[in-house]
């Protein structure tokens, strides 16, 4: 069976699935999207998943679309693909027209949806930390939206590569430690863990919110607050989140070492909880 792909209801191997040139996603990065982890051929935290595409479609104003459909499809074709440990990736966008800046008033959303083999089963031991890079924050003004207009984090990216890193951190003003170019970032100070509260300014991550809620279950609360990148290269510990990134440890920034310079106990304790989730998944 080959990677696949679903559009307007049907299964077809990706390379046979096409947008128009006119789709406002191509035109104007007119378009939300999700990446789902296949775990066991199930999609993980699907809900979840559908919850924030709805709400992503609900900040920009997009016509209708059933989440049930979107649901059955992201099923299908998932299970269709056979693949145990896959990458689902679904993108909707506001729909095609004659190219102009304001869009139609009665528009068909375009859903389309991939499935790919994950490089790399989620289930997996812990990575011995890479490092990152530190870059200013020069996206816009609402990145609680997950829209396709990904260009900043992608040159972010090109340039940690560049630098010999494997992620930039963007800072905002004052220079307030944001996220990551895909994942969320957390620190760790004295047993206690911070990030970013929820503003237009990150990614509202799911992958954050598991990790969030866990901790309040088991007591101990992360506090989501602003700070700054002294903060954080003066942490015992820095991890990334995300749903390919699962809990990544950061263990040099801008060539400073973190803490001991090897990852710390809170990302091994996290990833060790959310592989349980993963084998679990109702
Ligand atoms: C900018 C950004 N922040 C955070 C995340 C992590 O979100 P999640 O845990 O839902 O994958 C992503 C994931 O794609 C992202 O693109």
């Amino acid at each position: 069976v080959p990677e696949l792909a679903y559009q307007n209801g049907k299964i077809l191997p990706i390379s046979e699935a096409m947008v128009s040139v006119e789709d406002r996603g191509y035109q104007f990065a007119d378009a939300v999207y999700e990446v789902i982890m296949g775990s066991q051929g199930r999609p993980f935290a699907l809900q979840k998943h559908l919850n924030r595409l709805h709400r992503s479609m609900s900040a920009l104003d997009f016509p209708e679309l059933s989440l049930d459909l979107v649901k059955e499809g992201i099923l299908k074709v998932n299970e269709a693909s056979e693949i145990p440990d896959s990458v689902i990736y679904l993108q909707v966008s506001r729909g095609n027209q004659v190219r102009s800046h304001l869009p139609e008033r009665e528009m068909n959303p375009v859903l389309t949806i991939t499935v790919r083999r994950a490089d790399e089963t989620p289930v997996r031991p812990l990575s011995p930390g890479v490092s990152a890079i530190t870059v200013p924050d020069e996206r816009w003004g609402r990145c609680d939206i997950k829209t396709v207009q990904l260009l900043p984090n992608a040159m972010a990216k090109t340039r940690a590569e560049k630098n010999g890193a494997s992620d930039a951190i963007f800072l905002g003003p004052e220079n307030v430690v944001r996220e990551a170019t895909s994942s969320n970032v957390f620190i760790v100070k004295d047993g206690v863990f911070y990030t970013h509260p929820l503003t237009p300014n990150i990614l509202p991550g799911i992958t954050r919110e598991i990790f969030i809620q866990s901790q309040a279950k088991a007591g101990h609360e992360v506090v989501e607050e602003i700070f700054s990148v002294e903060r954080l290269l003066g942490a015992d510990e820095v991890f990334l989140t995300g749903t390919i990134t699962r809990v990544l440890p950061i263990t040099k920034v801008d060539d400073i070492p973190i803490g001991t310079g090897r990852p710390g106990p809170g990302a091994a304790a996290f990833l060790e909880l959310l592989i349980e989730e993963i084998r679990t998944q109702k």
